[in-house]
């Protein structure tokens, strides 16, 4: 029998806490596995994962790539740019080609809101979403809570706040849905031009002044700003947002003295964040990067058929 609801991974807004759980346990022991010198066992061995990847990556992509080989599965990377999408093949065309070879698991990013959700009903493979437009990262979310579990132990009453772009992130909705269901209280803070209408509604709190969101913070996530936004006219400049918005030591004494700063990179420092902070022992950013191939070994693990792993804590 199936450990999780559904057999595909498109969002943390319909995933029940309990399945959130099974996977943060199973990464943990998938963490075992990416610390041994030999990083590799049998599990997924004659399974096959295809990443198809209609947007850039580093992290997201080559972290799944690993997390298929360290369980010994067949992995392919197929990207947009150099596929038969620019002869203009469909994406469950394209989808459906690489399931007719074979794939077990299809591994999808893509620029569009809803477009792991399409290709889902159009396979019988499992569908993990790596990203789709500005609606969910749940990968991104499961090691963002993954860090912060390692970090503060239980997620109950744990004070959250979201720093930056919210309307155009992704990273923040899923960790919002994920978050909440385990019992974080979570704030969003950015210029009111970054917020989405309603975002309340979700059961996070808003500001728009830092100080004000960062007062009593266990956790700071702070989002890429995306450069590419400037040109919308959305917030006056670099310089302005770093002013009013930027992470440094300074702004950091408003939250708890044991503070933990995450960031889902790539990082544009000296915009949302200085050096001093992200090299500091307070972030855990590299540690969100290792934590992030455990999460996807988990979900590979728990999505092709593998049993509840049972964890001490
Ligand atoms: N955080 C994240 O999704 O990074 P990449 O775009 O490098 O995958």
């Amino acid at each position: 029998m199936a450990v999780l609801k559904s057999n595909h991974m498109l969002g943390l807004q319909h995933v029940p806490p309990e399945d959130i759980i099974t996977i943060l346990d199973t990464a943990s022991a998938m963490k075992d596995i990416i610390c041994r010198k030999i990083k590799k066992v049998p599990t997924l061995r004659g399974r096959t994962v295809v990443t198809l990847f209609y947007e850039n990556s580093t992290r997201t992509k080559t972290s799944f790539d690993l997390a298929g080989k360290y369980l010994s599965a067949d992995t392919v990377g197929l990207s947009a740019s150099t596929s038969s999408v620019q002869k203009g093949e469909s994406l469950i065309d394209t989808a459906r080609t690489v399931e007719a070879m074979g794939a077990d698991v299809v591994v999808l990013r893509h620029p569009a809101a809803g477009a792991a959700e399409i290709l889902a009903k159009n396979v019988k493979c499992s569908v993990i979403n790596a990203g789709d437009g500005i609606h969910e990262h749940p990968t991104q979310a499961l090691l963002d809570m993954f860090t912060i579990k390692e970090y503060k132990k239980s997620f109950k009453g744990l004070k959250v706040t979201i720093v930056g772009d919210i309307l155009h992130s992704r990273v923040a909705r899923s960790n919002i849905w994920g978050l909440t269901k385990l019992g974080a209280e979570v704030s969003v803070v950015g210029p009111a031009t970054l917020l989405p209408p309603e975002i309340e509604k979700l059961g996070v709190k808003v500001y728009t002044d830092l100080e004000e969101a960062l007062a009593g913070a266990d956790v700071i996530n702070v989002l890429r700003i995306q450069l590419e936004r400037q040109k919308q006219g959305l917030f006056p400049s670099l310089r302005e947002y770093s002013r009013l918005y930027g992470i440094n030591n300074r702004r950091l004494k408003a939250a708890k003295e044991d503070v933990l700063v995450i960031h889902p990179g790539p990082m544009n420092r000296g915009v949302e964040i200085v050096s001093e902070v992200a090299d500091s022992s307070r972030a855990a950013i590299n540690e969100q990067v290792t934590n992030g191939v455990a999460v996807r070994m988990a979900l590979l693990y728990l999505l092709t058929g593998g049993e509840k792993v049972e964890t001490a804590n």
